[in-house]
């Protein structure tokens, strides 16, 4: 599974990057939002920070705005995904983009038949918003069990991308049913890394090490 980072905070993306375990960046125009930054600026120095993909999303919604917002998008670095909306005019900018080789996700994806029409669309990854949907009294898990069906049923190529993601348990279930990426905010990933029993461990281990008298 990958691990993408739901953020425009490049200090939490390099440090996050400095694990060795971080495949790529997600951002959206609340997380540029957030970042006070500009939006340019700062995907030209996250791009640089991580091999991976990194995610920038236009903000136009007719087809002919969105081409000309990726073109600029596209020229930033190599590793820029554009991301689109999932909409008419969001998927005929997926087709087009990933026909001439340029990376997208498509992002909003809130039903199993939408992640079909973006397969279709050739998209690179889907972005299915698990926690938005329990919000709204669906099981985001249950999507993304109907999207690894499907997508096995036709071997489409296009990534599950698990987005909106809250907590570990969302990681977890979402590594089980088999989606291909996460993206979660800085905090979720770092959660992950956590055990008590480990800290408890290491406590102990430190204790009875000092008792040794001996220095590595
Ligand atoms: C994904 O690409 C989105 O940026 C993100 O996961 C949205 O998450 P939220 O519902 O926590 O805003």
């Amino acid at each position: 599974m990958k691990f993408f980072v739901d953020t425009a905070d490049t200090a939490d993306i390099a440090d996050l990057a400095a694990t060795g375990l971080l495949d790529g960046v997600t951002t959206n125009p609340s997380l540029i939002a957030k970042s006070g930054r500009d939006f340019l600026e700062v995907t030209r120095e996250i791009c640089a920070l991580v091999d991976g993909p990194v995610s920038a999303e236009v903000v136009a919604l007719d087809h002919e705005g969105m081409m000309r917002e990726a073109e600029i998008l596209r020229k930033i670095a190599s590793n820029v995904c554009i991301k689109v909306p999932l909409t008419v005019d969001g998927l005929k900018t997926c087709k087009k983009l990933t026909g001439d080789g340029t990376m997208v996700n498509v992002t909003l994806c809130f039903s199993a038949n939408q992640a079909l029409l973006a397969a279709k669309a050739g998209a690179t990854f889907i972005s299915p918003f698990i926690g938005r949907h329990d919000d709204n009294g669906f099981d985001g898990l249950d999507l993304i069990r109907d999207m690894r069906l499907i997508y096995d049923n036709y071997a489409f190529g296009t990534e599950i991308l698990a987005a909106s993601i809250r907590h570990p348990v969302h990681v977890l279930e979402c590594a089980k049913i088999g989606a291909d990426v996460m993206t979660a905010p800085p905090a979720v990933i770092r959660q992950l890394f956590k055990h008590v029993l480990t800290d408890k461990g290491i406590e102990g281990f430190l204790a009875d090490w000092a008792k040794t008298g001996q220095s590595l």
